[in-house]
């Protein structure tokens, strides 16, 4: 166990009928406010209604950013951003996804300072303050709700960074699981991926021999994701079932997780980012194309680690330690499909002869993220095994 600090300063209300707060917690920062949301989910479940009608009831006055697009583009946070300043709004509130909140979180930013957003996002400036946020979440996948992190996509350079900052944490999150019931069955499973992924990304890279506490607690998330994905793909409205994977997402990246690893990583996030860039690829889609390819690739490195996973999440005991690891990757890689989540390259179209540059543009990101043990032919040998 590592030393740690541990502050997530994200208020959350859970549950039924709490949207009916997000007034009330948003204009308690002003009444100002910019209401950030995508491409029109919100106006077809209702929700639209529900938010407006409470921020107006506290007495807020609405400047509205709609058109946020799955994996959010610089050009519209920039928009964002002048909005905010053209009509002085002090607090932002983001109804949507991770796309929705981490747009939200890069304006909140942006609209504190002079110079261009995406200077934070390549380490040339750090963020010292931001406007408060407010979040309506509406899709259980990126933890984005109670996390200090936020990914834009930099279309000019095809660049898809990411980057965590304690400015960021949400100030009050909304977490109504009715909200997600119209979250159709693929991005529901992509979503259920996607927090199995921000596990694994710590449980694989943690160096440090002994930590229970963190790996029962990592074991349990994975299986209530796929446990509760299972039933919501039975029933996209069994309210249990989008609750269990509502919290679970949330927890799966608040930082809960990894406090005691010490130096943890995101390596398949740094490679699927890059599909994302370059194909437009749905996040969660993206990352079960490359977690089997992945996890095969680190297995040969850190076996012991794997034969713990398969044995405490798909209850593999037979067999060598290295048997023993691949039959979890592939009990993995079978809930993957069960879900119809893409397990490789071909299932997302993409043609192998781009390999050398998806690894090009992954090792971007890896330098900014000071990943130097991912070098390009390391990044190649992984993808020739997605
Ligand atoms: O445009 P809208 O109307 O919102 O439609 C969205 C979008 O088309 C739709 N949707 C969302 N809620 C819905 C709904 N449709 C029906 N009913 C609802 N209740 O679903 C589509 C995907 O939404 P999106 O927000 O893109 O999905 P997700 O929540 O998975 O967010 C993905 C983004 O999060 C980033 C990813 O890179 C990606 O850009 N991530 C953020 C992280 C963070 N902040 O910590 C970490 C993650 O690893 C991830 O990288
Ligand atoms: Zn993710």
């Amino acid at each position: 166990m590592q030393n740690f600090v541990f502050h997530n300063p994200t208020k959350i209300l859970f549950g039924k009928g709490t949207i009916s707060n997000i007034g009330p917690e948003t204009t308690a920062f002003s009444n100002k406010v910019l209401l950030v949301y995508g491409s029109g989910s919100i106006k077809k479940n209702g929700l639209y209604q529900q938010v407006t009608e409470s921020l107006q009831n506290a007495g807020a006055e609405i400047v509205e950013h709609p058109g946020v697009q799955s994996n959010p583009l610089l050009s519209h946070v920039r928009a964002g951003i002048a909005l905010t300043k053209t009509h002085h709004c002090q607090v932002v509130c983001a109804v949507g996804g991770g796309s929705v909140i981490d747009e939200a979180k890069a304006i909140c930013a942006g609209a504190m300072v002079d110079h261009d957003v995406w200077k934070f996002f390549t380490g040339k400036k750090s963020i010292t303050s931001t406007l408060p946020l407010t979040t309506v979440l509406t899709l259980a996948a990126s933890g984005s709700e109670m996390n200090s992190g936020m990914v834009i996509t930099n279309e000019e350079t095809n660049q898809k960074f990411g980057f965590a900052n304690k400015h960021l944490f949400p100030k009050a999150s909304i977490l109504d699981p009715e909200a997600t019931f119209s979250v159709p069955a693929n991005y529901t499973a992509y979503g259920a991926v996607d927090a199995i992924a921000h596990v694994l990304e710590f449980y694989f890279t943690t160096a440090d021999p002994s930590t229970p506490v963190q790996d029962r607690f990592m074991e349990g998330l994975v299986i209530n994701a796929m446990e509760s994905c299972d039933r919501v793909l039975a029933d996209l409205h069994d309210y249990q079932g989008r609750a269990d994977l509502m919290w679970t997402a949330t927890l799966a990246l608040n930082g809960l997780t990894g406090a005691g690893l010490g130096k943890v990583g995101f390596p398949m996030h740094m490679i699927e980012h890059s599909l994302s860039a370059l194909y437009d690829v749905p996040h969660g889609a993206g990352l079960s194309a490359i977690i089997p390819g992945w996890m095969r690739h680190q297995s040969e490195i850190t076996p012991k680690r794997f034969a713990q996973f398969a044995e405490r999440v798909f209850d593999c005991r037979n067999g060598s330690v290295e048997e023993q690891a691949q039959m979890g990757i592939n009990s993995l890689q079978k809930w993957f499909e069960k879900v119809h989540s893409p397990t490789s390259l071909q299932a997302l179209h993409i043609p192998t002869q781009d390999i050398p540059r998806i690894a090009e543009n992954a090792l971007a990101l890896a330098k900014v993220w000071r990943m130097p043990d991912y070098d390009n032919g390391r990044i190649q040998a992984i993808l020739a095994g997605c």
